[in-house]
């Protein structure tokens, strides 16, 4: 999703801006742009494509400031003139920006009756044309005027050619960060505080309106009614490590190996003897009557796991939302509703919104999240982190498997304190999780299997994923892997569902990959594997050491190691990542950075 950045300070504005890009980069783009000032004039270079293509064609002159961009299409194609910055008509002003502006047709037109010209179709061109409209001489004015006509969500950073030493920051509802360290005399602004790449910064997030003025030495925010207002700042401690793929190919396929140890993480200090979650005093649970997950896509996936979870052994009712679809609802919460809020960048624009609107009914709110600095963290009442490691494959993996640790604990945190579970119990549940990174090893040993797998199944087009109970969201989220970088038509299904209406789909070009794992519907999901393979369907089977009779069944098998039911989705997940990986690898897709999405979705 689109980033944005800036810097002024004594170094080249031009190689910080071009690093802070290559920081955005995961987040997903398809276009990028830089723009800065010399000699008083406005300069801009901007590409469609990759980071690496605008880097080929720069030629700018010595830069005293700049701005720069890392664009996810939303209005208008991806081409070089949608891409940011965006100029107003007499080129004084460029703006970089993130988020969208609902009115932005309406605002044009009006500006289009007033002489203004647009050069693109998008709706951060409005911005720069608005600001100009109300400049008379002072920038933090003028963009309080222009943002009081915006209806819809940014973060903005602005230059103004009479301005060469201040970057101009805005916000509403979109993450933006101003980092500074007054020993070096210099100041950054980005969408993703972890792009400064500078150790020992202080930083802080501008929010609801507010306004920046930053220049090397000071910075000055004011509130949505122009008043000067002090914030806290943050210090974001220096151990930064630009991302490597340490040997792998990938990202994806380093971060799938790092389970084991990312596991182990999230569950390190939490599970001793009994459950404990030093974010959690009991008191903010006691009350708690239902549960409600929020998420997007693989992060709401590990929240339909964690409802069965949660229903089963805290016998708590609990229920998983998309999170752009709960906004929209007219739910049944009260001040005994807990959400759940998971995400593993705690950015995404519709997890946050739904979590804002589940406050309004006096819910108590709790982020799972993997990104201490992030909004959903500061947001909510109480968090968890993940632990995991930043995740830098759009494709989310590992997260996933931190996520249903920390959220399988959660759910026996929660019957320890409703005492549905007994310590005997818990203790063979514990055993039982503690053995979940060996076994994902265990898989990552074998995986030259799923690779042989992967050349058979890479030319199919279409595939069902299907399982019952725990292993039907796992199937739901190893066909996500599976379309998100292979392109291909893979959907998830309950295994039962099949025959009232995709099973008319089925033939020997449409395979299906079933996830077997869960025992307590071992009987049920062979009868449904017999249905498909009566129809033709090429069969996978993803299926536990015990259970022969799969094996009889389906046309190719990878076991994976046995455990509980309610644990099955962990390794059951990963060797649907490694098939999704492998896939892909087949077809020769760019893995890391899938094409149309984004790691970070800041709109709704
Ligand atoms: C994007 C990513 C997905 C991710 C989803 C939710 O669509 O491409 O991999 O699952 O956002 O992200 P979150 O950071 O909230 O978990």
């Amino acid at each position: 999703m689109c980033g944005v950045f800036g810097y002024v300070g004594k170094e080249d504005p031009l190689s910080v801006c071009l690093a802070g890009l290559e920081q955005l980069e995961y987040r997903g783009y398809d276009s990028t742009g830089i723009g800065g000032i010399c000699k008083g004039e406005i300069v801009f270079c901007k590409k469609a494509g990759k980071l690496s293509l605008l880097k080929q064609g720069l030629d700018l002159p010595p830069l005293e400031i700049a701005i720069a961009h890392t664009r996810w299409a939303t209005h208008g194609r991806v081409n070089d003139q949608n891409a940011h910055p965006h100029l107003d008509g007499s080129g004084a002003i460029a703006v970089v920006h993130n988020g969208i502006i609902e009115n932005y047709d309406a605002l044009r037109e009006d500006l289009r009756k007033e002489g203004a010209r647009f050069s693109s179709e998008t709706d951060t061109e409005v911005i720069a044309h608005l600001i100009s409209k109300h400049y008379q001489g002072d920038l933090v004015e003028a963009l309080h005027k222009a943002i009081a006509w915006l209806k819809g969500i940014f973060a903005l950073v602005v230059i103004h050619k009479n301005h060469p030493h201040e970057l101009y920051a805005a916000a509403r509802a979109c993450p933006l960060s101003v980092g500074f360290n007054d020993e070096r005399n210099e100041a950054m602004v980005s969408s993703d505080p972890n792009a400064f790449q500078r150790p020992r910064l202080n930083v802080l997030f501008l929010q609801s309106n507010e306004i920046a003025r930053v220049s090397s030495s000071r910075i000055d925010v004011y509130d949505q009614r122009l008043k000067k207002i002090s914030k806290k700042t943050e210090r974001l401690e220096g151990n930064f490590q630009p991302p490597a793929k340490g040997g792998f190919e990938h990202y994806m396929i380093k971060e799938i190996y790092e389970q084991p140890i990312t596991i182990q993480k999230s569950l390190f200090g939490r599970c001793n003897g009994e459950v404990q979650f030093e974010e959690l005093p009991p008191y903010f649970l006691n009350k708690i009557k239902q549960v409600w997950f929020l998420g997007c896509g693989t992060s709401a996936n590990a929240g339909r796991i964690a409802a069965l979870l949660f229903e089963e052994i805290a016998r708590i009712p609990a229920q998983c939302e998309i999170a752009s679809e709960a906004r929209y609802r007219t739910p049944l919460l009260t001040p005994e509703t807990l959400v759940v809020a998971i995400s593993q960048s705690g950015e995404t624009a519709d997890t946050l919104a739904a979590m804002r609107e589940a406050k309004k009914y006096g819910c108590k709110t709790l982020a799972i999240c993997n990104v201490k600095s992030s909004t959903l963290m500061r947001e909510s009442d109480a968090g968890i982190l993940l632990n995991a490691g930043p995740e830098i494959s759009v494709c989310s993996t590992k997260a996933f498997t931190s996520q249903l640790a920390v959220l399988t604990l959660l759910t026996l945190y929660f019957a320890q304190l409703k005492k549905q579970i007994s310590p005997k119990q818990l203790h063979s549940f514990l055993e039982h999780l503690r053995a979940i990174p060996a076994q994902i090893q265990q898989i990552l040993d074998t995986a030259s299997d799923l690779q042989k797998l992967a050349k058979k199944y890479a030319d199919y087009e279409h595939f069902f994923f299907m399982g019952r109970r725990y292993m039907f969201p796992t199937a739901c989220e190893a066909a996500l892997k599976l379309k998100e970088i292979s392109y291909v038509n893979a959907n998830g299904y309950p295994a039962g569902e099949l025959k009232h209406g995709p099973i008319a789909l089925l033939n020997p070009r449409f395979p299906v990959v079933a996830f077997c794992a869960n025992q307590q519907t071992e009987e049920k999901i062979s009868s449904n594997l017999m249905e498909v393979k009566a129809r033709g369907a090429p069969v996978l089977a993803i299926a536990s050491e015990p259970q022969e009779n799969i094996g009889s069944i389906a046309d190719d098998l990878f076991r994976v190691p046995h455990t509980i039911d309610e644990l099955s989705p962990f390794a059951s997940v990963v060797a649907g990542q490694l098939l999704a990986y492998y896939i892909a690898k087949e077809r020769g897709c760019d893995i890391d950075q899938p094409r149309n999405l984004a790691k970070s979705v800041t709109v709704e």
